[in-house]
């Protein structure tokens, strides 16, 4: 298919198509960066420049966006919101306004309230990627997990995923539950009542309040971190209940078939979504999504400039 869409704000509105397309891309530059290591840097996006403004905190995500763009070619300006003049009243407006006439061709964005990415586009006319906002979507987080399962052989259509934990603020959770079902797979949503949205319940998407019913038949296993950030209420108030009622421990890994995929976006909160020696099982591909987010990264950015 030819590439029309200029920015990535969300799975919500992309097609099936559309993520097949980014992940075959992807595969392309994995195997390149695979096989040629540094040496499969390129100048294919030279002259092209790209900005990182993080007004919330990063390590994957904002690293991952600038390996991409200099294996790309690109030049690199990084924008922290805490060292910038937004400390000293500049509006988010005013920002995207400021850095958008320095002719910038892409921005990366994440904040911390929704829908921030879609404002930046009214107001530049450089490509805007939604590096993660708010509890709304992290599209990015989303395909690099859809090309990790793809990667490992996994056929969607029919595929049974469960998303365990945290999903009422969880923006992966959202830009998953969207690509996963274009691409024909079955969400399962586990968590205690107050963690999982009504309306997603709403919608026919599978819930489960114990992740004991799930183990035995799930083809992966998605944990998400407990935003403690996110919480104003104490929707969790003791962290090793949750462990003991939703986390993984060994012997709930055991349950698990022996090619169902363990996968957590990152950061892990070690020994409460997750126990410390499972963080690197064999099922566990947490640092596998980590490698393919920079692949992913790279398609998308030659697909919003160069189609
Ligand atoms: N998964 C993810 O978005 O991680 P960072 O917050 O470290 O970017």
């Amino acid at each position: 298919m030819s590439w029309k869409r200029k920015h990535i704000l969300g799975l919500e509105e992309m097609t099936a198509d559309e993520i097949y397309t980014i992940l075959e891309k992807s595969k392309i530059y994995l195997d390149q960066i695979e096989s040629k290591g540094a040496g499969s840097n390129s100048e294919e996006l030279k002259g092209y420049n790209a900005v990182n403004l993080f007004f919330e905190h990063s390590t994957r995500t904002r690293m991952s966006f600038e390996l991409a763009q200099k294996r790309l070619g690109m030049e690199v300006l990084n924008f922290h919101a805490v060292t910038s003049s937004v400390s000293k009243g500049e509006t988010f407006i005013d920002t995207i306004e400021t850095v958008s006439a320095m002719d910038l061709d892409v921005m990366v964005i994440r904040h911390v309230k929704p829908g921030t990415p879609e404002l930046a586009t009214k107001h530049t006319t450089a490509s805007v990627i939604n590096g993660g906002d708010g509890s709304r979507e992290h599209p990015t987080q989303a395909l690099l997990d859809l090309m990790t399962i793809w990667l490992r052989g996994k056929n969607f259509a029919g595929l049974k995923v469960a998303i365990v934990g945290d999903i009422l603020h969880s923006r992966v959770a959202r830009s998953e539950i969207f690509g996963l079902e274009k691409l024909g797979a079955e969400v399962i949503l586990v968590g205690p009542p107050p963690l999982i949205p009504g309306d997603l319940s709403r919608k026919g998407i599978e819930i489960s309040h114990d992740i004991d019913e799930v183990l035995d038949y799930v083809d992966v296993l998605y944990l998400l971190r407990i935003q403690r950030e996110r919480m104003a209420e104490v929707f969790i108030p003791d962290e090793e209940e949750y462990f003991r009622t939703y986390g993984l421990d060994r012997k709930r890994l055991d349950k698990t078939k022996d090619s169902c995929l363990v996968m957590h976006p990152g950061p892990v909160n070690r020994g409460v979504e997750i126990a410390v020696d499972i963080v690197n099982d064999k099922k566990s591909v947490i640092l596998e999504q980590v490698r393919n987010g920079v692949a992913v990264r790279m398609a998308l950015l030659s697909l919003l400039l160069k189609g």
